[in-house]
């Protein structure tokens, strides 16, 4: 494929949005084109999916919770993302499939490698060529998202210890993938992650 997918991963409240966005900036200065998307949502089943999965009110079983992201990522990535692939642009999407294994397999205590491979199947094995993620404490996060006034989701209502075990799987999952992953220190400045990020992307790019 022509293209280059990277993604970003982290806690909520980990700066992946502002990240991004000086990311989009920097690669069309640069003269890429790029396609900045999410998961979950991206599409409009996904948006319909994203309300389902963190505004529901009821209870949802794990698996159910999975197999939710999954079908979002299955459609995000068939209808928006291998054609942007096809078409040589760059694709940067928050959150892939080390969300669902943080989140679904170390917060929700699901069997990670079985959350990895439904999310491989629903893709049909796409991989990103990198992963930046963005490590910042559970407690720093927290503080990070009480300033931010906003409702609560359903995943971002969890207790401290849910967000400390998906921030440890995060980074057990980037030391088991050093190539694919780019873990930075979420708590320095803005500008320099952002530094650290193009240094990196420059060399992915080409
Ligand atoms: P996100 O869009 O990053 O939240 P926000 O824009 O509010 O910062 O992600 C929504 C939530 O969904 C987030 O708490 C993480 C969770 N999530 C999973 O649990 N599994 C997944 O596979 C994905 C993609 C997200």
């Amino acid at each position: 494929m022509a293209g280059v997918f990277i993604t970003f991963e982290g806690g909520d409240g980990s700066g992946k949005t502002t990240q991004i966005r000086l990311l989009q900036k920097w690669l069309s200065d640069n003269g890429h084109t790029v396609v900045v998307t999410r998961e979950p949502g991206g599409t409009d089943l996904g948006n319909e999916l994203r309300d389902i999965i963190l505004h529901s009110t009821g209870f949802i079983a794990p698996r159910a919770e999975a197999l939710l992201y999954a079908a979002d990522r299955s459609h995000h990535i068939h209808t928006l993302v291998r054609p942007a692939l096809e078409r040589g642009d760059v694709v940067v999407q928050d959150r892939y499939f080390d969300s669902s294994v943080a989140y679904q397999g170390a917060g929700r205590v699901l069997d990670a490698t079985e959350v990895r491979e439904l999310s491989l199947w629903a893709t049909e094995r796409l991989m990103p060529h990198l992963t930046i993620l963005l490590d910042v404490p559970a407690d720093v996060a927290k503080a990070r998202q009480l300033g931010d006034e906003r409702r609560f989701d359903r995943l971002e209502a969890e207790a401290q210890d849910f967000h400390e075990r998906v921030r440890e799987s995060y980074l057990a999952l980037a030391e088991a993938e050093p190539d694919r992953f780019l873990v930075l220190d979420g708590t320095v400045s803005v500008e320099s992650i952002h530094e650290a990020i193009t240094t990196r992307v420059s060399d992915v790019v080409g």
